[in-house]
């Protein structure tokens, strides 16, 4: 395999919003990161990802871009952005901007002088159809609830948005389209960027039929990935974007892809495809459930078959990006371990899992502290589009405000964006002012500033991972290692080699309440790392602790 300048590196993401605001207006911004890149650098991050920063009306967070060349004022200008490309070059990392391209906003140049003139050319820039007697042109339900068609004005003519009727998806198929989107890659790449973060990306071709599909819900409706399983090639594009863009860059890319269809990985991940990598969202999924109401917590044994199943299937193919949260997901901390449970050995233990793998490593902001869900006492609090048409959706389905709540609680991604914890100062050190989302009060116990100086932290045990991860003698273990999985007949115990020409590495997790006793079966060498205080001088027999995990150096 021929190695790759990302293949070593540590990933982070950056939710811009809520990571450091520098002047008081309770939005994290540019000169916010800018001041925080040494503590990135402390923590042994070498990528940073920073969800949109451009110009933008917000309704999604920025993920609905109305200038693709710009800023948003709150995040700061683009003298900001260039200093804080300057400053993350000076320390040896690398930058990645979000890419949002599958849909722009509806404030757009674009889609403005579309819906002003349906027979401009701006027009063909979306997709616009007529209804059908009376209704929208398909059956087709957006990803955050209702249909997936607004009408325009008093027109019989409506138009797509996969995601929020703010975010219409912009028409691939028209080549004037895609040459706009690539100037834009490129212009940001000639801005010396490292790469990007892709969103969405899958959804960027239709089925052209536009019909309906079988209802799945009250509603009437269909969700879009029925319709996705049957377009015919999404490759045709993916493979024209990175030609035209990333590869003449060395860029590095990391897709958001839920819907890749069995067998299709390699396209995606191989040596010659159309990524760099792409998010291992099984967990993500299989906890998501078909609706909000069912979202079930995993125990041990499934997070353990879904980690070795994506493991196995990129094995020989490429480098997933392993993540256990993000922007868009509650806080893996609380959710990937049972009620009650989130303590520091058991998120001290997920991380270490995680990170191990075989891939690319993603820690999303204050996961490496122990963030955790918060809880959102009325629906007041939320700001999240999608949680609040969701909520709209359980109450109209009968469930009462309290229940819907809870269910908010466990689901909204607004857990994952509330604001950063630096200190146990007022609204956590993460603004002066009043901030835009409420701040999580188990900040004055999670927090950097604390973390930092206890040696058995969260923080500091993250550092002491990552420091692990990249140790440049084990780089034939930890990065280009084969995965193996071990002790898979032990019910709770989550353990694989990662065996490279010279060194062989085993990890072992105890996912559950109960001790375990292990007997090895391989000669230990040393012992690399543990959450808990281990003073062992013989491996032949370990007892693991509750959510103890060791990584192990073993004979090879
Ligand atoms: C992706 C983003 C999410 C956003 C959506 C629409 O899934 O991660 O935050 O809402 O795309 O752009
Ligand atoms: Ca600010």
């Amino acid at each position: 395999m021929e190695k790759k300048w990302w293949h070593n590196k540590v990933a982070y993401q950056i939710y811009p919003k809520s990571f450091n605001d520098s002047n008081g207006d309770g939005i994290g911004d540019v000169r916010g990161i800018i001041q925080k890149l040494d503590y990135l650098k402390s923590l042994g991050v070498d990528i940073i990802w920073i969800s949109p920063i451009y110009q933008s009306p917000m309704v999604d967070q920025g993920y609905d871009i109305s200038d693709y060349y710009n800023i948003h004022p709150s995040f700061g200008t683009m003298e900001d952005m260039e200093e804080l490309l300057r400053e993350i070059k000076k320390r040896d990392m690398y930058l990645l901007m979000d890419l949002v391209i599958n849909h722009c906003s509806d404030q757009h140049e674009w889609f403005q002088k579309a819906i002003e003139d349906l027979d401009s050319e701006y027009a063909d820039y979306f997709y616009i159809k007529e209804g059908k007697d009376g209704n929208p042109p398909t059956n087709w339900r957006s990803y955050f609830g209702g249909s997936a068609w607004e009408k325009i004005g008093d027109t019989n003519k409506y138009y797509l948005h996969m995601f929020a009727k703010e975010q219409p998806d912009l028409n691939w198929e028209n080549e004037k389209v895609r040459t706009e989107l690539y100037k834009m890659v490129n212009w940001w790449l000639e801005k010396g960027i490292d790469g990007f973060r892709i969103d969405a990306i899958i959804n960027i071709k239709k089925q052209l039929e536009f019909k309906n599909y079988e209802p799945d819900g009250i509603d009437q409706l269909s969700g879009l990935h029925k319709m996705l399983e049957e377009v015919d090639d999404v490759g045709e594009f993916l493979t024209e974007l990175r030609d035209q863009t990333f590869k003449k860059y060395d860029a590095f890319t990391v897709a958001e892809v839920f819907n890749d269809k069995p067998g299709e990985l390699e396209k995606f991940i191989g040596e010659d495809g159309y990524f760099s990598t792409i998010f291992d969202f099984t967990m993500e999924k299989a906890r998501s459930g078909e609706t909000w109401e069912k979202s079930p917590r995993l125990s041990g044994e499934e997070v353990k078959k879904l980690i070795f199943q994506a493991q196995k299937e990129s094995e020989s193919v490429g480098f997933r990006a392993n993540i256990i949260e993000n922007h868009d997901e509650p806080r893996g901390a609380t959710v990937f371990l049972p009620e009650g449970k989130s303590t520091p050995e058991g998120i001290k233990m997920l991380g270490t899992i995680s990170m191990l793998l075989k891939g690319i490593p993603f820690i999303y902001q204050g996961q490496e502290i122990g963030m955790t869900n918060v809880e959102f006492t009325d629906i007041s609090e939320i700001d999240d589009i999608s949680t609040k048409d969701q909520y709209q959706i359980m109450l109209e389905k009968g469930y009462t405000a309290k229940e819907a709540l809870r269910i908010v609680n466990e689901k909204s991604r607004d857990n994952s964006r509330t604001p950063f914890q630096w200190n146990g100062e007022e609204n956590a050190g993460f603004t002066t002012g009043t901030p835009w989302l409420k701040v999580n009060p188990n900040y004055v116990t999670v927090n950097v500033e604390k973390e930092e100086k206890e040696e058995d932290s969260i923080l500091s045990y993250y550092k002491k991972l990552i420091k692990l991860r990249k140790t440049v003698e084990l780089e034939d273990a930890f990065v280009y290692g084969r995965f193996q999985e071990a002790y898979e007949s032990k019910e709770n115990i989550l353990a694989y080699y990662r065996i490279g020409d010279e060194h062989k590495v085993l990890v072992i997790a105890n996912y559950q309440e109960e001790k375990q006793q292990i007997v090895i079966e391989d000669t230990v060498k040393q012992l690399l790392l543990s959450n808990y205080d281990r003073k062992d001088t013989s491996f032949d027999t370990i007892e693991l602790n509750p959510y103890e995990v060791v990584v192990l150096e073993i004979l090879n």
